[in-house]
């Protein structure tokens, strides 16, 4: 049953506390996201785990590539997007607001600059793909991120996924050593909430099961 309540009772952070999480902890978070099912059991994911001074680096070089780019958080579609989804991310950003003003905060220099150094998080984890692996296989990795984001639940920490660093996968390439042939398809912040910070007792809603299902009976 604590899966259950796990699910229900996360949600994404965006301020933590700088207090560092042991190795062994990251590990054991680690060990259990890979029990996620992958196709034909390819485990095709791989975690570059980045922590102490070099996230610290990773965040500068972050928020130093988002201030020359200036490309923002954003759902990234291929074409328009039609008007449901826009409408569940309007919501979302203001349903946030008043967090963000009792921050006396910009919300998007706070989000895109708190992306960029994963919310002050001590650990970073990079989620990549080798490049051989074809589209689909992002499924995979988008499995062992939810098992990630709920076993670190379950171990008092939180997480944030951060999908804007894709953004300047070549600088963080560079940073870390990452080789060409591999895709850095996701990060995410972990760490200990800060639950100091308004914003992180906002919780995001979801539309009602009606909206998203079609029985076929
Ligand atoms: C693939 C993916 C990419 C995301 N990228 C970001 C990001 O770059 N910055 C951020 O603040 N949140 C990011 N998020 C978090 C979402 O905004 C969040 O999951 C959504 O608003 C629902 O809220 P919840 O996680 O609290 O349930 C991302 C989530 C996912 C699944």
């Amino acid at each position: 049953m604590d899966l259950l309540k796990a699910i229900s009772e996360r949600k994404s952070v965006r301020s933590f506390k700088p207090d560092s999480i042991p190795k062994e902890r990251i590990e054991e978070i680690l060990k259990l996201t890979i029990h996620a099912p992958s196709a034909i059991n390819l485990q095709p994911w791989e975690f570059v785990v980045v922590i102490g001074e070099e996230k610290e680096r990773l965040g500068r070089r972050l928020i130093k590539a988002y201030k020359e780019k200036q490309i923002a958080c954003s759902p990234g579609n291929v074409k328009p997007l039609p008007k449901t989804y826009g409408k569940r991310g309007a919501k979302t950003l203001e349903l946030m607001k008043p967090f963000f003003e009792e921050m006396r905060v910009d919300i998007n220099q706070y989000v895109n600059e708190g992306s960029c150094n994963f919310y002050g998080a001590p650990v970073a984890i990079l989620l990549c793909l080798d490049d051989s692996f074809p589209q689909v296989r992002m499924v995979d990795i988008g499995i062992a991120l939810g098992y990630l984001v709920l076993t670190a639940h379950e171990f008092g920490l939180a997480t944030c996924p951060i999908g804007l660093i894709t953004a300047y996968e070549d600088e963080i390439k560079d940073l870390l050593n990452i080789p060409e042939n591999k895709k850095v398809v996701i990060g995410v912040a972990l760490g200990y909430p800060d639950s100091d910070i308004p914003i992180n007792r906002f919780k995001s809603p979801r539309d009602n099961l009606e909206k998203f299902i079609r029985w076929i009976d």
